[in-house]
């Protein structure tokens, strides 16, 4: 039996409901009284995800359930339709199908050989030989930022910082890192039109970052260093092989997509909360609680669903799940579940049980760059509490138009007021 919770029509992933806002009403309202439920999706036909299945997906929208089916790759498969629920209109069969080549898209046993091939460079001895620069990186952009007076905090601060830690993860030169950010924002901005180039093509983007992530590997095959990019091109210790060129290009779409936005939109949206509840800010500023890192990713949720779709008939919370069905995984909607965090919609940066699903459920697909990704939260906050303590707000926030990041465009601030 379907409960009609949602208005007809209403898409979950719709990029139009999500520029309003995280659909929080909604999600409360599904965990409480049909925490796996069918939604109508109207998009994807031009990519196939329109089948004998059905045309839409089951919302999963309870911690525990999001947390059985990360677990199960085995049943729930992240190849068949890709990871992202709703695509942008332009998708077609053929360029969900290039998709497949990444990791966030594979199953085993080709997801296992190439996670283990990228794993090499997220050892902690590899991300910890990065953490001095990214200190300096950190004080660096902060220091500039509040050396203007004022500005977007989302350019001159959220979006830098990643930016650089690729960068510097893959030694690429301080010039090029521009364009590398263009072409991202090309790729994850395609349903906003602030964010799009005017001959909006995700596709040429793609293709122009390949080329030139294909230039880099060949040039460490040639010129090996002790980076990254060598440990990943070259045959492991352990005698595994290493990335082809092109496998390198992909995994730098990867990262840049993977590792730019997300840890974008979490200092973004630990900012704004931190604005919000400035009893927090003084706090952080005083005592640097480091349970503050992942109270600001749960709060962000800058992922807010991916999906997987059933390779056999199975059940899941008392529904019967059919083989070739989609499953939405909604790690916002988890992120919030009054079952497992004590005042979900209080910003409490000295939260000790936190278990949240930012990063994914705990199975194969778990997020590769948490510990990077937890490093410059905390960086780039204690940055700012150092160099900045006085920052406030000077206007509205600009959000961006997404099926499935939450993200936010824009923060005007005034740095030392
Ligand atoms: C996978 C979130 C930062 C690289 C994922 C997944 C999520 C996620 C939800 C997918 C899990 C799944 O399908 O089950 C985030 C968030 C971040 C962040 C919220 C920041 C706050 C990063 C960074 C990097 C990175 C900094 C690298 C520089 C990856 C990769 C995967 C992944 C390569 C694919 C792993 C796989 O499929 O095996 N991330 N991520 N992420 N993330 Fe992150």
């Amino acid at each position: 039996m379907t409960v009609d919770i949602l208005p007809t029509g209403f898409d979950l992933t719709d990029p139009d409901v999500n520029l309003a806002g995280v659909p929080h009403e909604q999600f409360a309202l599904l965990r409480k009284a049909a925490p796996i439920h069918w939604v109508e999706q109207a998009d994807n036909a031009r990519a196939g995800m329109h089948t004998d299945a059905g045309t839409g997906y089951w919302a999963v929208t309870r911690h525990e359930d999001i947390s059985e089916v990360s677990k199960n790759s085995k049943v729930f498969s992240s190849q068949v339709n890709g990871a992202i629920i709703r695509l942008p209109e332009t998708a077609t069969r053929e360029s969900l199908e290039m998709t497949q080549v990444v990791v966030l898209n594979q199953d085993a046993p080709v997801h296992t050989a190439l996670r283990s091939i990228i794993a090499r460079g997220f050892t902690p001895r590899a991300i910890g030989a990065l953490d001095e620069v990214l200190e300096e990186q950190a004080r660096r952009i902060v220091t500039e930022a509040a050396a203007a007076g004022s500005g977007d905090f989302v350019d001159q601060v959220a979006s830098q910082f990643p930016l650089e830690v690729i960068g510097d993860m893959l030694g690429i030169p301080a010039e090029d890192r521009q364009k590398i950010f263009d072409w991202t924002n090309q790729m994850t901005g395609a349903e906003d039109e602030d964010m799009a180039r005017e001959d909006n093509d995700p596709e040429a983007a793609a293709a122009e970052v390949l080329m030139y992530s294909m230039g880099l590997a060949a040039e460490r095959k040639a010129n090996p260093r002790d980076d990254i990019v060598t440990k990943l091109v070259q045959s492991g210790e352990d005698g595994g092989r290493g990335l082809t060129d092109d496998e390198f290009g992909f995994f730098v779409i990867t990262l840049a997509v993977a590792g730019n936005e997300t840890t974008r939109n979490a200092t973004t949206h630990g900012m704004k909360a931190f604005f919000d509840n400035p009893d927090q800010w003084d706090l952080w500023v005083r005592e640097r609680p480091a349970t503050m890192i992942d109270e600001v990713i749960r709060w962000a949720t800058p992922v807010t669903s991916f999906q997987r779709t059933a390779l056999e008939d199975i059940e899941l919370g008392g529904v019967q799940i059919k083989a070739g069905q989609r499953v939405g995984l909604f790690y916002a909607s988890a992120n919030y579940d009054e079952e497992v965090f004590d005042d979900a919609f209080t910003f409490d940066i000295t939260r000790e049980n936190n278990p949240h699903l930012a990063f994914g459920g705990r199975g194969a697909h778990y997020c590769i760059g948490a510990n990077l990704a937890r490093s410059e939260i905390k960086l780039i906050f204690d940055a700012l509490a150092d160099i900045a303590p006085n920052i406030r707000p000077t206007g509205d926030v600009a959000r961006l138009r997404s099926g499935w990041l939450n993200g936010i465009k824009s923060l005007p601030v005034a740095y030392n007021a």
